[in-house]
């Protein structure tokens, strides 16, 4: 019986999961203006919006809870974060903050100027922005397979050191940091592997660019690598977290994620220079640096919640769970982006609603067909959140993919949860030629995927 797969825990507290009918999550979207972000949550049957905030804590998590140190300064809670980080990540600085777009913030703010350039595999929506708004340029130089949905490489989260090089040659000194995420969020939920990440540190060396981690999945990250990466089958998940943050210079995370919690982030890095000025930055935006903007209790439960979200067990049934939903759907045909990723399920709304143009945001109707067919909560990751219009011409540049993708929380559905998810795709699937394109009549200039009203196009 070895070989029997279950959850490596049992359930403690419930929470009842709120049902509607068809008719009323019809008018729910509309009031909503086609986004499901304006939805409220007690009227999500299944909310798959994000794994970030989401997951469930443990008895160990809450009972540190109780045990938080609410001093303002010098707080024990603070000594047992930063001991912990410091025994994951290796790096001298620990900061804390409230969560990790803050984290890229306080970074951005003291790291670059404007038309200063910052390089990542793929920058997520928060980090591209915090670029953009301190007058930075983002460039993401992933490899080229990334963007095609259909090829299913291991590592399809990798840098391409080619156009890296170019890039390094091409702008020189302007480039001021290199931000990897793993995993890629944007690219799928796909990871990085060692190998990757040694030669893009040994080029990023060669011209004096720091290396940082945005680490929100660092944990789903290194159990790919135990998975796939040669070499790795015998490591443990810790010693490979350690092997990859030796390759930089620091990280930043949202522990919303991988340390299953529901708020709390970082920063750590060595740099003393640099850690002098984000302590200032901290205390004018944030709080004093031993608590960043977090109570006590929150730096204990994301203590506990890394070295739980290290646990090989863990990682398993997690992963088990999002590929569960993704071989589910790929059995009934449905495209999706392969292979499945350590998060989330991406489908492919280029190809399921390909009657509908870029223009009227396919990514984002499928979404909302998901929600009024059975309260299922996903989110575009397409042209409403990337689509970029030139100021001076009008013309829009649309992404080369448009997404929706199904986030699944950590430790939280049962697996007939994410079977019903699966029946739910499978029958707006079977219809898909019904649904209908999507116009925006009110937008935002950053971020707008967050706010923006729409309406269908008949
Ligand atoms: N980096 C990555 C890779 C992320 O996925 C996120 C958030 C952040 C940074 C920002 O962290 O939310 O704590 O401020 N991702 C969430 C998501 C929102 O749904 O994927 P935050």
């Amino acid at each position: 019986m070895e070989d029997f797969f279950f959850e490596p825990y049992k359930i403690k507290v419930v929470e009842p999961i709120p049902i509607t009918t068809r008719e009323e999550r019809k008018k729910i979207i509309k009031d909503a203006g086609y986004n499901v972000f304006n939805i409220p949550a007690g009227k999500v049957t299944i909310d798959l919006l994000t794994d970030s905030g989401t997951s469930a804590m443990s008895q160990d998590q809450w009972a540190e809870i109780m045990r938080g140190d609410e001093s303002y300064a010098g707080s024990k809670s603070f000594y047992n974060f930063q001991e912990t980080i410091k025994s994951i990540f290796g790096y001298k600085h620990v900061i804390p903050c409230h969560q990790g777009r803050v984290a890229e913030n306080i970074l951005f703010m003291n790291l670059l100027k404007p038309g200063d350039i910052a390089l990542s595999n793929t920058f997520f929506d928060t980090t591209r922005a915090n670029v953009l708004s301190k007058g930075g340029i983002p460039i993401d130089v992933v490899i080229e397979e990334a963007y095609d949905p259909e090829i299913e490489i291991p590592f399809k989260g990798n840098v391409d050191l080619n156009k890296l090089e170019d890039t390094l040659k091409k702008h020189g000194e302007r480039v001021k940091i290199f931000v990897l995420t793993i995993t890629n969020n944007s690219g799928g939920g796909q990871p990085v592997s060692l190998k990757n990440i040694r030669e893009l540190s040994h080029i990023l060396k060669k011209y004096g660019v720091p290396l940082f981690f945005d680490t929100a999945r660092y944990a789903e990250n290194c159990y790919f690598i135990k998975e796939n990466e040669e070499g790795y089958e015998n490591k443990s998940i810790l010693e490979i977290a350690r092997e990859i943050f030796s390759l930089g210079d620091g990280a930043m995370m949202s522990a919303k994620k991988d340390a299953l919690v529901n708020i709390g982030g970082f920063l750590t890095f060595n740099d003393d220079e640099l850690a002098e000025k984000v302590k200032q930055t901290l205390i004018i935006i944030e709080g004093f640096p031993t608590y960043g903007g977090l109570a006590g209790r929150d730096l204990e439960a994301i203590a506990v919640g890394l070295r739980e979200a290290l646990d090989e067990e863990y990682l398993r049934a997690r992963i088990r769970q999002v590929r569960l939903l993704g071989n589910y759907l790929m059995e009934k045909k449905i495209p999706i982006v392969k292979p499945v990723g350590g998060h989330a399920v991406y489908l492919d709304a280029l190809k399921i609603l390909d009657h509908i143009p870029q223009s009227q945001l396919p990514a984002q109707s499928l979404t909302c067909a998901i929600y009024v067919e059975g309260g299922v909560r996903g989110v575009e990751i397409g042209s409403l959140m990337f689509a970029e219009k030139d100021e001076k011409t009008g013309e829009v540049k649309y992404p080369r993919n448009e997404l929706v993708r199904l986030a699944i929380p950590r430790r939280v559905y049962t697996d007939n949860h994410i079977l019903y998810v699966g029946k739910v795709v499978e029958s707006v699937f079977e219809k898909r030629n019904k649904i209908k394109g999507l116009r925006i009549i009110k937008e935002s200039k950053y971020l707008r995927h967050f706010t923006a009203i729409l309406e269908e196009v008949n």
